[in-house]
């Protein structure tokens, strides 16, 4: 079947079809999928099979990978590479991340060099529930209200894990993507703390006016997964959440592999 690539929704996201990961992408098709992502910022492939030696080639072609910083406890033995998260339990204990990412947010963005991007691959997944929200930051940016956008001028905001506080960076409020060379909003509730040289008060106030502003549907494009789906967003400009309502569902089994490409420091 020859490559195709359809758009998924018009907030962003695009299937490719005809692609099967597991073996080695020719150059042409990888230059065909890396435009593609650099347009609609969130890649789905669907009915993949894949062992995590291939979901770690696959990730390669587009950079080294970043270890996460919770992978001592969540990551797949023999492969530190891939971080786990999973609502599995083996002897009463966790097998991976079980709460990931509760909030919108990029991941990594503690880091001084954030993520370029995150490849999640489902194994298992419930029979409901589950669904990954994508949010386009490029288009969040362009309608942003004029009123936010010089309320924010040029500066900067600071970031901190939420498992880790002595993890921290200064990044843009907006930052430029290094390839396309366009602006999107870069802050999020989940990591970001505070912009700079604002009081608490009034940086706290501004932080939430821009989230209700990025979280407007026009901007989301909500994933229901399917067994074999490998999606792939870029955490430069596209922000994701987790829906967990079902988290407490003993039945409720949730199980993914999780890549990260390495990115650099957002300017
Ligand atoms: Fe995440």
């Amino acid at each position: 079947m020859p490559l195709m690539i359809r758009q998924l929704s018009e907030a962003l996201g695009a299937e490719v079809i005809g692609l099967d990961l597991s073996r080695p992408i020719a150059d042409a098709e990888f230059v065909r999928v890396h435009r593609a992502h650099l347009d609609h910022h969130v890649l789905v492939f669907r009915e993949q099979q894949l062992t995590p030696r291939q979901q770690i080639e696959f990730s390669r072609r587009f950079g080294p990978l970043d270890a996460h910083p919770s992978q001592g406890d969540a990551h797949l033995a023999g492969h530190p590479e891939i971080l786990v998260i999973s609502t599995r339990q083996e002897n009463g204990k966790d097998v991976g991340i079980r709460n990931a990412g509760p909030l919108w947010h990029s991941d990594l963005a503690y880091r001084q060099q954030p993520s370029l991007g995150s490849m999640l691959y489902a194994i298992e997944l419930p029979d409901s529930g589950g669904n990954t929200g994508f949010a386009n930051m490029v288009k969040a940016y362009e309608r942003l209200p004029a009123r936010l956008k010089a309320a924010v001028g040029e500066r900067r905001a600071l970031f901190s894990s939420t498992r880790n506080l002595s993890l921290l960076a200064h990044h843009p409020v907006f930052r430029t993507h290094p390839e396309t060379g366009r602006k999107s909003i870069f802050v999020n509730p989940q990591l970001t703390k505070s912009i700079d040289g604002m009081a608490a008060e009034d940086s706290a106030a501004l932080l939430s006016e821009i989230y209700v502003h990025c979280q407007q549907p026009e901007f989301i494009y909500s994933h229901e997964w399917r067994p074999g789906d490998l999606v792939f967003w870029d955490n430069r400009c596209v922000l994701h959440i987790a829906d967990h309502t079902r988290l407490d569902d003993p039945t409720y089994i949730r199980h993914m592999h999780r890549t990260t490409i390495a990115g650099d420091q957002p300017f």
